[in-house]
């Protein structure tokens, strides 16, 4: 399910956060420290995961694809390569203890923008978890999720007219409570690109495990996003855990 030989991802230019490794092995058993926060393990999957997509036929939003469903799809045989890769990656990750989810997204059925700012998928955040935890993603078929560098972000409730913003909806003082309501409600794990900013794919085909916000984590949280929804694109197939 994969080949060798051609660096099938290279990280952004004299960015360190990012570790390339070798094996799944090597992704699942190296602890994050030294700054790194995301693991990469690239990787060139045989398959035509857009067969899987187009037979998947999901409507509008994200659909969870379970077992039974990818099982009893007609396939073609390159469409039947995809979904060997896709189970044996389940697989390998179940028995990891984790618990890997397979959706098929069509598109993010946005929420009414009611509050001061953006809290959903799109917008670049940090996965949080009140122990230890990471999250594994790939991306097998449509646009790729996106990384932002650590150095290239600002946490939205720091610009000052998002907290103004912010305070108001609160309406108190920029005290304890208030950070216990940015915290409550998510804004806290957003964060803004800066001007100069260049975010990155993380690929199509390649698993990563990234970073998240949890307490007394050794490294900082790995920015990314779900890719901007652009009209006429293919629904995305993503692993994620
Ligand atoms: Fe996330």
């Amino acid at each position: 399910m994969t080949t060798g030989g051609l660096p099938a991802f290279t990280p952004p230019p004299g960015y360190p956060r990012i570790k390339v490794v070798r094996s799944f092995d090597e992704l699942a058993g190296t602890r994050f420290g030294d700054g790194v926060n995301a693991l990469c393990w690239p990787r060139v999957l045989t398959g035509d995961f857009g067969e899987v997509v187009t037979r998947l036929g999901v409507g509008q939003g994200i659909t969870p694809i379970d077992d039974a469903r990818l099982a009893a799809l007609a396939l073609n045989d390159a469409g039947q390569m995809a979904r060997e890769v896709l189970r044996h990656d389940l697989a390998t990750l179940r028995a990891h203890e984790l618990l890997p989810s397979l959706d098929c997204i069509n598109g993010y059925l946005q929420e009414e923008e009611t509050g001061p700012m953006r809290t959903d998928v799109q917008s670049f955040h940090v996965d949080s978890a009140t122990v230890e935890a990471d999250t594994y993603l790939c991306t097998y078929h449509g646009p790729a999720s996106e990384g932002l560098r650590n150095d290239e972000a600002l946490r939205r409730v720091a610009i000052p007219t998002t907290r103004a913003a912010l305070l108001k909806e609160y309406g108190g003082a920029d005290d304890a409570g208030f950070r216990e309501f940015l915290n409550d409600h998510y804004y806290d794990l957003h964060y803004a690109a800066l001007p100069q900013a260049e975010p990155f794919s993380f690929g199509v085909g390649h698993l990563w495990r990234i970073a998240t916000e949890y307490p007394g984590s050794p490294v900082p949280p790995c920015i990314h996003r779900a890719p901007p929804t652009l009209p006429g694109q293919s629904p995305r197939l993503l692993l994620i855990s």
